[in-house]
């Protein structure tokens, strides 16, 4: 007698999926990835004076901090084991000019933010993003002649800015800049100067996104920026490119390579891991977090799980290690 006699509605089936789902221990044991601290990347942002923690209105939960509270949640951020921060500037608009010259002072924000990171937390990875937008009255990651953003001149600047972060102690340089050769000009500058065992996390993929709008907010380019960045960022369109601007990266001595933004780019991250085997950092940007945290302010979605499994896809998707917003919150939920 067959199951389907005895039972007109009992199928007779060898595999069965769900029961390897049965149960949490059972979940846990077939579980093919999980979200670690470790895994964990935070973007701080930060501005002049003293006790300062201004709200960046397009990210709930996200503040401006001025150098003393930053070095604060730095070191609340390192004790939960968090491996890293990356620094972003928000530069008085009277220091802004045409050249970004305070990318290569040694007493500008990030350099004295660095410095008093490294002293109070020397236990937590400091990275540095390399790029004048910051910096630069019109807003723009290089050097603008006319209405062209001029690779090389802008490189030989970007070489420099970073040999200025690396001897304020920035452990990572992170090029966000997307000119041509950088890596390779930022390689040389850095061991010219001392600096072999600087790394470089490339933002070899970056994509002409609209979901930066948020980090254009908080450190203060959305206003400013004239024009858009699609002559050097990437073409939403493309996939093979991005293998490509990786292979140069890594060819000219990156360490670590980025793909960004994140969620919307999980193919790209998949492709760039399988293919090079490099470390596979995704970027979970601003405007990924303002959705998130837009719809869970409205009770669309429940914050909690959200933020987690948008952090889990990216280690799914083959990364080694994502740069996000929630990390503070997602790391003290990881400890529970
Ligand atoms: C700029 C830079 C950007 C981000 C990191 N570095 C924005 C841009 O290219 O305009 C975006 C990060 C985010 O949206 O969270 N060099």
């Amino acid at each position: 007698m067959t199951d389907r006699e005895t039972s007109p509605t009992r199928l007779t089936l060898i595999q069965r999926p769900r029961r390897n789902r049965k149960s949490d221990w059972s979940r846990r044991l077939v579980r093919e990835n999980t979200l670690d601290v470790s895994d964990l990347i935070w973007p701080v942002f930060l501005t002049e004076g003293d006790g300062r923690r201004d709200p960046v209105g397009s990210m709930p939960g996200v503040f401006r901090l001025s150098i003393d509270l930053a070095v604060q949640s730095i070191v609340e951020a390192a004790a939960l084991g968090v491996p890293a921060v990356a620094l972003f500037p928000n530069t008085d608009p009277t220091l802004r000019d045409e050249t970004a010259s305070v990318a290569l002072d040694p007493e500008n924000l990030v350099c004295r933010a660095c410095r008093a990171i490294k002293a109070a937390a020397p236990e937590i990875g400091v990275i540095t993003d390399v790029a004048l937008d910051p910096y630069t009255s019109h807003g723009h990651d290089g050097i603008l002649r006319g209405d062209e953003i001029v690779n090389d001149e802008t490189v030989a600047v970007l070489a420099q800015q970073a040999v200025t972060q690396a001897r304020a102690g920035s452990d990572i340089i992170a090029p966000s800049d997307m000119m041509d050769g950088r890596v390779g000009a930022i390689r040389a500058a850095l061991d010219a100067a001392g600096f072999q065992n600087v790394q470089i996390m490339s933002y070899a993929a970056k994509y002409a996104s609209a979901f930066y709008g948020p980090f254009r907010d908080a450190i203060g380019t959305n206003k400013t920026l004239r024009g858009d960045k699609r002559a050097y960022q990437m073409d939403p369109a493309n996939t093979d490119e991005a293998l490509r601007e990786v292979a140069l990266d890594l060819e000219q001595g990156a360490d670590m390579v980025m793909v960004k933004p994140g969620m919307p780019y999980l193919d790209i991250i998949h492709r760039v891991a399988e293919t090079f085997h490099a470390p596979t950092f995704a970027y979970q940007v601003s405007g990924e977090y303002a959705m998130i945290m837009a719809a869970a302010r409205n009770g669309w979605l429940d914050e909690e799980r959200a933020m987690m499994e948008s952090l889990l896809a990216f280690k799914r998707a083959g990364a080694a290690g994502v740069l996000t917003y929630f990390a503070p919150r997602a790391a003290a939920l990881l400890r529970e």
